[in-house]
């Protein structure tokens, strides 16, 4: 493992702990709308004026979503590009070190799909929430 592995997978690990507070904070300061109706966009921009906490808040955790996304996305691509495909059996090609970084990014994968239902729930789906 190289140096700029073990950062990468540091600086990844950070953005991520940031993100999971950042996600409570939405969720607990009920920030939720503070990108308005917007998805990616935030009120309508890419960089929006942060004259609203809501905003800032919401608006915060997408950045830190992106981030995230990009240094899990490079971790995996490092550690397959690293792997010597003879040197474990298992999936084709890939050994046990660069098979976490596989892993990080299909859970990524998952949590923004959990992020987007999320999202358009709390727009769309009040009558079922009335119900439950
Ligand atoms: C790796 C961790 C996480 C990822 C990748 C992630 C990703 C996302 C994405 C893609 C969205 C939809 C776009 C948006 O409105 O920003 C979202 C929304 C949301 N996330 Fe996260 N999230 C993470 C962690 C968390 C955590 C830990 C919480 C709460 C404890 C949380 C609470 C929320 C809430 C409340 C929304 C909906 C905001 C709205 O209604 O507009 N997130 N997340």
């Amino acid at each position: 493992m190289t140096r700029r592995y073990t950062l990468l997978a540091w600086t990844a690990a950070g953005a991520t702990y940031l993100l999971i507070v950042l996600g409570a904070v939405v969720r607990i300061t009920g920030s939720g709308m503070g990108c308005g109706d917007h998805w990616p966009l935030c009120n309508g921009h890419l960089f929006p004026p942060l004259d609203d906490i809501g905003t800032v808040i919401e608006w915060s955790h997408r950045l830190v979503v992106a981030l995230v996304s990009v240094l899990v996305v490079a971790l995996a691509v490092y550690a397959w590009r690293a792997t010597d495909p003879g040197r474990q059996p298992g999936l084709p090609g890939v050994s046990p070190p660069s098979r976490a970084p596989l892993v990080a990014v299909a859970l990524l994968v998952l949590q923004v799909l959990l992020g987007a239902i999320t999202w358009r729930c709390s727009r769309r789906c009040s009558r079922q929430r009335a119900i439950l």
